[in-house]
């Protein structure tokens, strides 16, 4: 997958009663858990997102309906469809990200490790490609 990307499976149990995904902060999650937001009402054909961030790191869960997530580096970029509530996609830092084709009762569910900093968000495409760049030439 793209770089500082990966799907998550999360255990569910299913019975009778119907289904249960418990989310554990540490196991499930990868990183301590300091906000959490929900992105719904999103009229058929808005993209959102557009942005990157420095160091947030977030699990994406589509709890309910679908969405697409584009998530793009300087080097790849791939179109992730969310529409199972057992699966999260991790976005770690330095990734670009546009979430579109929200099917109307789209839930997008956010887990994120840092709470709501301006300071973290990178919004204009070439300071992102030049962060990325710097970035991912220092994980080499
Ligand atoms: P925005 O960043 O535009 O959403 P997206 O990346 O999905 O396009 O956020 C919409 C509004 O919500 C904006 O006014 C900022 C606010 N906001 C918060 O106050 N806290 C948060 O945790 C988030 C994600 C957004």
């Amino acid at each position: 997958m793209t770089k500082n990307t990966h799907l998550i499976l999360f255990k569910t149990f299913n019975d009778n009663y119907g289904s249960l995904t418990p989310l554990e902060v540490g196991e499930d999650i990868p990183f301590p858990v300091n906000r959490i937001y929900y992105i719904y009402d999103v009229e058929h054909g808005m993209r959102r997102g557009f942005h990157s961030h420095k160091e947030l790191e977030q699990v994406l869960v589509c709890v309910h309906g679908s969405v697409k997530i584009l998530v793009k580096t300087p080097f790849e970029s791939e179109d992730v469809l969310l529409n199972r509530p057992d699966v999260g996609l991790y976005i770690g830092p330095a990734v670009w990200r546009e979430m579109y084709d929200f099917s109307p009762d789209a839930v997008l569910m956010v887990f994120a490790s840092r709470h709501y900093e301006i300071a973290d968000y990178i919004r204009n495409y070439e300071e992102y490609v030049s962060f990325a760049t710097g970035y991912f030439d220092g994980k080499k």
